[in-house]
């Protein structure tokens, strides 16, 4: 079966929705969702900026809306996949005695891009590097998508 993964940012309207569009375009046998650690934008679609740089790379991310990461998504998803530090330890804080589901770092599937995070272009304004980054990684997951199913 394939996994399901989980896509988490701070937000929930920059990165983890990029790469939620970025990863179903790229697999869409695999069931996706993204969501923010931080509440603040719930229900928001993604930032207009980051829409139009996806956009411009043919994907679309105008049906998403942001939510937050709840306890629940431990068992609901296979692999959680987090843009930085601040967002591992965020997730991990909430992980329930006993549940074991992987929380790695976008960026360890991108080896080659030499970033140990992806930069939250809501901060530093670089879309299409955020963009760059979550294509490669994507790759790397798509690559790696047997070894996840057993
Ligand atoms: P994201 O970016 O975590 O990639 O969605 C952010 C978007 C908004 C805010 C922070 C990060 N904010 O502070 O509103």
């Amino acid at each position: 079966m394939a996994p399901r993964i989980l896509f988490v940012c701070l937000g929930n309207i920059c990165r983890s929705p990029a790469a939620e569009g970025v990863f179903r375009n790229l697999c869409p046998e695999v069931e996706t969702d993204s969501a923010g650690t931080a509440a603040w934008h719930v229900g928001k679609p993604p930032y207009g900026p980051m829409q139009a740089a996806a956009s411009a790379r043919g994907i679309n991310l105008s049906d998403l809306r942001a939510r937050q990461f709840t306890v629940a998504d431990f068992d609901r998803y296979d692999l959680i996949l987090v843009m930085d530090d601040s967002n591992l330890s965020d997730v991990e804080t909430l992980r329930p005695v006993g549940n074991e589901t992987p929380v790695r770092l976008m960026t360890d599937f991108s080896p080659a891009a030499g970033a140990d995070h992806v930069p939250d272009p809501y901060y530093t304004r670089d879309f299409d590097g955020a963009l760059d980054l979550i294509e490669q990684a994507a790759q790397g997951i798509k690559a790696v998508l047997p070894s996840l199913t057993d």
